[in-house]
């Protein structure tokens, strides 16, 4: 008989290697449970959100102030979005700098990237969906940088807006991109990711021969783990929603808020910072795309990592792919924080 999904995560045993806290950093499991998270607070904030222009900050309004724990929906779907990036970069190290891109991974890592690209996109697209003062210059800028892509500017803006002003008609397609279709693919390619995972031999740990220790844990162990991981993590983010609320600002007027300096989300501000250098197109577009397109390319580019260095902690078979993300993520980090 086929192991159900489940059965197929959660096989009876694992070896010990594959689940240790110091190894995974239990990213990849938190990603996947911040994703339930903002999948349920995200349908419970539809029972109230209006996705219409004239009403939709007034109904994030009612959420925060008026619904009976709507605050703490609406901040824990805030939180768990922003951790999610957070979270899926950290795992996204975790496996360049413990060498499991390389194949039979390597399918996987792409997959993985997609994630992390869509969970931008909907981070960005959830952001819009405030329709409060603040969004209409990063929604503008953002539409516009889609706008300048040779060949296919225009077409990506239509889809992405519909056309006309952008802080006057965006918001349903916004929305339906939200609620739908990002989150369609989002909840596809996390079940096939995670189905991968297994598919290609579990978590990467060095061959059982040249493994030091031999010990696996059972399938209740590892479930045991995962719960205290939610249960952790459902702390953290029931602490953020209390001290830090998410932003609110007055209602959209159809033009940038005069009071607030305008800035983007802050995964985007390292983009916003290059856009001071000059050219949109090459700042703001072509520069990204080069970035994600060497993350893309790294398990094909490079020599696998030697079999003993795969699943260990900075081995020296991977060490340029090391020192060239190493050097990537500072720049970004450098960029954000100058903001
Ligand atoms: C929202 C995004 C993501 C989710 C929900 C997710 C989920 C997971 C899970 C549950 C695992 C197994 C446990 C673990 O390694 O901690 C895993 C492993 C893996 N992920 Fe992701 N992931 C995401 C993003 C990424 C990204 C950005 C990459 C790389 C570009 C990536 C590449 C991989 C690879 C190669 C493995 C196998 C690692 C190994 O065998 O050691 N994932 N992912």
């Amino acid at each position: 008989m086929r192991p159900s999904y489940f059965h197929h995560l959660h096989p009876p045993t694992i070896p010990a290697a594959q689940a240790r806290w110091r190894h995974t950093l239990g990213a990849g499991g938190t990603a996947i449970f911040l994703m339930l998270v903002i999948g349920v607070t995200g349908i419970l904030e539809m029972f109230y959100y209006v996705p219409n222009p004239q009403e939709a900050a007034r109904s994030v309004q009612t959420i925060t102030y008026h619904v009976p724990f709507g605050w703490l929906v609406r901040n824990v779907h805030y939180w768990a979005s922003q951790s999610l990036v957070v979270v899926s970069a950290v795992h996204f190290l975790r496996v360049i700098f413990t060498a499991a891109y390389g194949s039979p991974r390597r399918f996987n890592y792409l997959l993985g990237l997609a994630l992390f690209v869509l969970t931008l996109m909907l981070d960005f697209t959830g952001y819009i969906l405030r329709w409060d003062m603040d969004i209409c210059w990063p929604l503008t800028t953002g539409t516009n940088l889609l706008k300048i892509i040779p060949f296919v500017g225009e077409f990506l803006f239509r889809v992405a807006i519909g056309g006309g002003e952008a802080c006057a008609t965006a918001l349903l397609r916004f929305y339906t991109w939200h609620i739908f279709g990002l989150t369609i693919l989002i909840v596809i390619l996390g079940f096939w990711h995670a189905f991968r995972v297994r598919r290609d031999g579990g978590i990467a740990v060095p061959p059982p021969t040249l493994r030091i220790h031999a010990e696996r844990i059972s399938r209740n162990e590892l479930v045991r783990r995962e719960i205290l991981m939610m249960f952790i993590v459902s702390i953290v983010l029931i602490l953020l929603s209390i001290f830090f609320p998410a932003p609110i600002a007055p209602a959209m007027t159809g033009k940038p808020n005069p009071n607030a300096e305008a800035h983007a989300p802050w995964f985007f501000l390292w983009v916003q910072q290059m856009l001071k250098w000059g050219d949109p197109l090459i700042f703001g577009v072509l520069v990204p795309l080069g970035i994600l397109t060497f993350f893309a390319l790294i398990p094909y580019i490079f020599p696998k990592p030697d079999d003993a260095d795969i699943g260990r902690w900075f081995p020296k078979s991977n060490r340029v792919v090391q020192v060239i993300v190493g050097l990537i993520v500072a720049y970004i980090l450098i960029l954000t924080l100058q903001r």
